[in-house]
């Protein structure tokens, strides 16, 4: 199972890029997590994409393609989805018709350093799911609030509560994924076709 981890913050020391590179260390058998940067997309621009489509935007779309799921770590930013990972899925969305985010499973966590843990942009992140026709996970959640207390320096996890959390949410996205992996097989068998 490939599952492609996105984080909607640009900076190294984000808590969100913390959170996912710790998802790459407790993957559960079977499970392959490769992180996918965003930071060098630029803003949609329909003009780009018949013209001069942004390498960048064409690598992630190809990803997502190749990905069995997707696996989100987010922040909140005023109380929604940071504008960097809205504008990735906004290249990976186009064309409508034919769109790799279409049918494919994906799962949210986000890291705050307030008290609401995302919870607001998980919910507008959901959202856009809806119409682009992605399928989330809706429990368990991963909601960390006040992260500056649980990395250390080297933004390794530090809570041994969250850790145990993020691994349990792993098996679940794991089932998850799985339900829609399966559904395609059985459809290849019935249909002969790939
Ligand atoms: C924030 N932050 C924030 N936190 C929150 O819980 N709710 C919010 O609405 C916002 N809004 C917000 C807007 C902007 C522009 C910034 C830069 C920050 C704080 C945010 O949780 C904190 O900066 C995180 O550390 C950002 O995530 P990364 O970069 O550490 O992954």
């Amino acid at each position: 199972m490939k599952i492609l981890g996105i984080a909607g913050s640009l900076r190294k020391g984000s808590f969100n890029k913390a959170l996912l590179k710790e998802a790459v260390k407790l993957v559960p058998a079977g499970m392959k997590l490769e992180i996918y940067d965003i930071k060098d997309i630029p803003f949609y621009n329909q003009d780009l994409a018949d013209t001069n489509y942004p390498t960048a935007a064409k690598e992630l779309k190809a990803a997502i393609s190749e990905s069995d799921g997707i696996l989100i770590a987010t922040p909140e930013y005023n109380y929604s989805l940071p504008a960097v990972l809205k504008n990735a899925i906004d290249w990976a969305s186009r064309p409508a018709d034919n769109s790799p985010l279409n049918k494919k499973p994906f799962a949210v966590m986000g890291a705050s350093t307030g008290l609401g843990g995302t919870i607001r942009a998980q919910l507008h992140l959901r959202q856009v799911a809806l119409f682009v026709n992605m399928y989330d996970m809706k429990k368990p959640e991963v909601l960390v609030t006040r992260a500056q207390e649980k990395f250390d320096e080297e933004l390794n996890i530090t809570d041994e509560p969250l850790k145990a959390h993020l691994t349990k949410y792993l098996l679940a996205f794991r089932d998850w994924v799985n339900i829609f992996m399966n559904e395609q097989k059985a459809q290849v068998k019935a249909t002969g076709q790939n």
